[in-house]
């Protein structure tokens, strides 16, 4: 193909969106809908003792309270590492902070709320592991299928005879997903068939956890997520309750809602696990690097695992011949962790790309020189070659822009009046992959298409780029196709995670079109290469009297044991800050983002997805931090006065440089994914830059003013 869009269309579901024509999950309307409130426990590790009830029951509107005395008994997964254990009201232990204990359905929502307020829980409370230093470190079999500790090379007997040592730890705290929409589900019955309208990521998966649940054939169960109000992690798998609105909507009998309140979304539905990162490396006196060392303790909770994978980012950047990685994990009785943006490389890169940055400064070699002293020809782990790469021309072309040149090596050594100014580096890197999906593509007489998949846009601009990707194919202009997603009854595909939705989706779409392009040909027996706008497809339908044809596609996951390429999407973040040596106040002053991802189908929802992610390296590097009280295990800033996401005041201009990179190995639309690279690397050119203003060396995360009036 020649070309593949690119074009920086306005996104197609905007004017639904800004007119609240867009649906989310919470205002699907439905006839005799009623509403749960969830309840959540009070302590952090221990039992119930009783739930007082009588008040409650009193309430005017009250349908049913649902405990762990009279809910129903459902199948509960082992743990998998990919979909989470659910803790439903299957018995009175309590695993963590804000667990759910009760459910209260009523016929309004302000009824439920009240009635649940009114609930008496007793407990007896058991002490509470808070802390990764205090626990027993263990090595998880696997990381979601993936073996945990990789190692080439000896790593500690070059490190021991290298020229020049360092040898750090650093940390970073738990993050909250917190996306702007909360979590909620609507579930509703007939007979034996279940319809869940749920702020999801991924509904083929949902589905697959709420029919093993309920002991339901898949079939019989039915997901659907049109739009949600954004994800990055916690909406990627389902939590228990998605089936606590299904199980009350089953024992009333009537369609519950259940949406969590924005507390609730600090507990029960996934977090970035906290991390402690021992890096160490060995390099001779010209910088080139000899050993990595990444050893990596993040926790889990006590009934479930889930391993941030931070050493992942290591293994695929430098080319480093020795190198030992490993990954521990440590039981609190937190909630399960789960994925969150980049989860691994955005905590694993703030631990290497901070160390990287204190090897330049004991080498005294600049810290993008010494990043190009280690650029990997080819990919350090597998020796493969790259299906691309583009890294040096993004660390040249953000060099550029931001004007790195103009940086005094030396710390403390630029100012802006009082403030002290700093400029700092970081590389950025994501796998690329692909999952199976299936696509349709429906050409209608009246000349428009319809395309259909299962995959979610979580508000990164899918439902744009499809469209695009179906209307370049077909030869239609975008106005002409509508487009459907977020639906299981519609072709499979993956969760809208892992930065492979477009990829995946993508590319069946692509193919579903070629299909129908074909089939329309042969029906009117011409060649497709006639087919170049609608009124051409309508003219064969019509004539051949046929009302619509369907294209297809079943792009299967491409099998690894066959991978000629590594197939990886690289960027490099450059940020200035200004701190108040007074203060301890830091701001960021500007961020240029220079990235490359293979083809970009849409410009506009690209820069978007990009800034975004840098956006939440800032909150990581320097406002976000989810606090627990570490005797009692209760989380301490559970709403977002406490929990600070960065706001605008927080966010400079933001300056996105898209590296043009052409990829004709990686899949048949030449894509490599962008949801998660954009906040790899934003946290630690953030630290990097700090230490350059102030000559601190902040190694715990968040950078708060305590850490720099030293
Ligand atoms: Mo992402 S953490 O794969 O939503």
């Amino acid at each position: 193909m020649s070309k593949l869009v690119g074009d920086p269309i306005a996104r197609v579901d905007g004017a639904l969106k800004v007119t609240g024509r867009a649906k989310y999950t919470a205002e699907v309307p439905i006839a005799g809908l009623t509403y749960a409130v969830m309840v959540t426990s009070t302590i952090g590790n221990g039992k119930i003792v009783s739930i007082d009830q009588s008040q409650a029951r009193k309430e005017p509107g009250v349908i049913v309270i649902l405990t762990h005395g009279n809910a129903p008994r459902v199948h509960i997964a082992e743990p998998n590492g990919q979909a989470r254990v659910l803790r439903v009201l299957q018995d009175d232990i309590v695993y963590y902070d804000r667990q759910p204990v009760a459910v209260v359905v009523a016929d309004t929502f302000e009824r439920a709320t009240h009635a649940a307020s009114l609930l008496r829980i007793e407990y007896t409370a058991q002490p509470v592991a808070t802390r990764i230093e205090a626990g027993t470190p263990y090595a998880p079999k696997a990381i979601q299928g993936h073996a945990a500790d990789l190692k080439r090379g000896d790593a500690d007997t070059a490190f021991a005879s290298a020229a020049v040592k360092l040898d750090r730890t650093y940390r970073t705290p738990i993050y909250h997903h917190n996306p702007m929409e909360p979590h909620a589900s609507t579930a509703t019955w007939d007979g034996d068939k279940l319809t869940v309208y749920n702020a999801s990521q991924g509904v083929d998966g949902d589905r697959r956890v709420l029919a093993s649940t309920f002991g339901l054939p898949v079939q019989s169960v039915r997901v659907i997520s049109s739009y949600i109000g954004g994800g990055f992690g916690c909406k990627g798998t389902p939590w228990s309750h998605v089936v606590l609105a299904a199980m009350a909507a089953k024992v009333t009998n009537r369609p519950v809602k259940l949406v969590l309140t924005r507390p609730q979304m600090f507990s029960s539905v996934g977090h970035r696990p906290e991390t402690i990162q021992r890096v160490a490396l060995g390099a001779d006196r010209n910088g080139k690097i000899a050993a990595q060392i990444h050893e990596v303790t993040s926790h889990t909770s006590t009934f479930d695992e889930f391993t941030e994978p931070s050493g992942r980012f290591s293994v695929m950047l430098y080319n480093v011949p020795n190198s030992r990685i490993t990954q521990r994990l440590v039981r609190l009785n937190t909630a399960t962790p789960t994925f969150t943006r980049a989860p691994g490389e955005t905590s694993g890169s703030f631990a290497f790309e901070s160390a990287m940055d204190e090897l330049a400064y004991q080498l005294g070699i600049d810290p993008l020189e010494l990043r190009l002293r280690n650029y990997a020809e080819t990919d350090p782990d597998s020796r493969l070659p790259y299906s691309s790469k583009s890294l040096r021309a993004c660390y040249e072309q953000g060099a550029q822009r931001f004007g790195w040149s103009r940086r005094n090596p030396r710390v403390r050594s630029m100012r802006d009046r009082n403030l002290l100014v700093g400029m700092g580096v970081a590389t950025a890197v994501y796998p690329s992959n692909r999952s199976e999906a299936g696509g349709l593509v429906r050409i209608f007489r009246d000349g428009t298409a319809l395309v259909n998949s299962a995959g979610v846009d979580i508000g990164t601009g899918a439902y744009t780029v499809f469209t695009q990707v179906a209307a370049e194919t077909l030869g239609f202009p975008v106005e002409r196709v509508r487009i459907g997603l977020g639906d299981t009854a519609m072709p499979i595909a993956p969760n809208a995670g892992g930065s492979q939705l477009t990829a995946s989706v993508g590319t069946a779409i692509k193919l579903a079109a070629d299909d129908a392009r074909t089939r329309v040909a042969a029906l009117g027996n011409v060649s497709p290469d006639r087919l170049t706008s609608p009124e051409a497809y309508a003219a064969i339908l019509r004539k051949a009297g046929v009302a619509s044809v369907d294209g297809t596609s079943d792009a299967k996951k491409p099998d690894d044991s066959q991978k000629k390429f590594a197939t990886l999407a690289f960027g490099a973040h450059f940020a200035e800050v200004h701190v108040d040596p007074d203060l301890g106040q830091v701001r960021v002053a500007r961020f240029v983002g220079a990235f490359a991802s293979g083809r970009i189908l849409n410009a506009q929802t690209a820069r978007n997805q990009y800034m975004g992610g840098i956006v939440w390296g800032i909150g990581n590097a320097l406002t976000e931090i989810t606090r627990t009280d570490l005797r009692s295990g209760r989380i301490m800033t559970a709403n977002l006065a406490e929990y600070l996401v960065p706001t605008n005041a927080d966010v400079p201009a933001i300056e996105v440089v898209i590296v043009p990179e052409e990829d004709p190995h990686i899949n048949p639309i030449g894509v490599k994914g962008i949801g998660e690279i954009g906040i790899v690397g934003a946290a630690p050119a953030i630290a990097n830059a700090v230490y350059h203003a102030t000559g601190v060396r902040v190694r715990e995360l968040p950078i708060t003013p305590d850490k720099l009036l030293t």
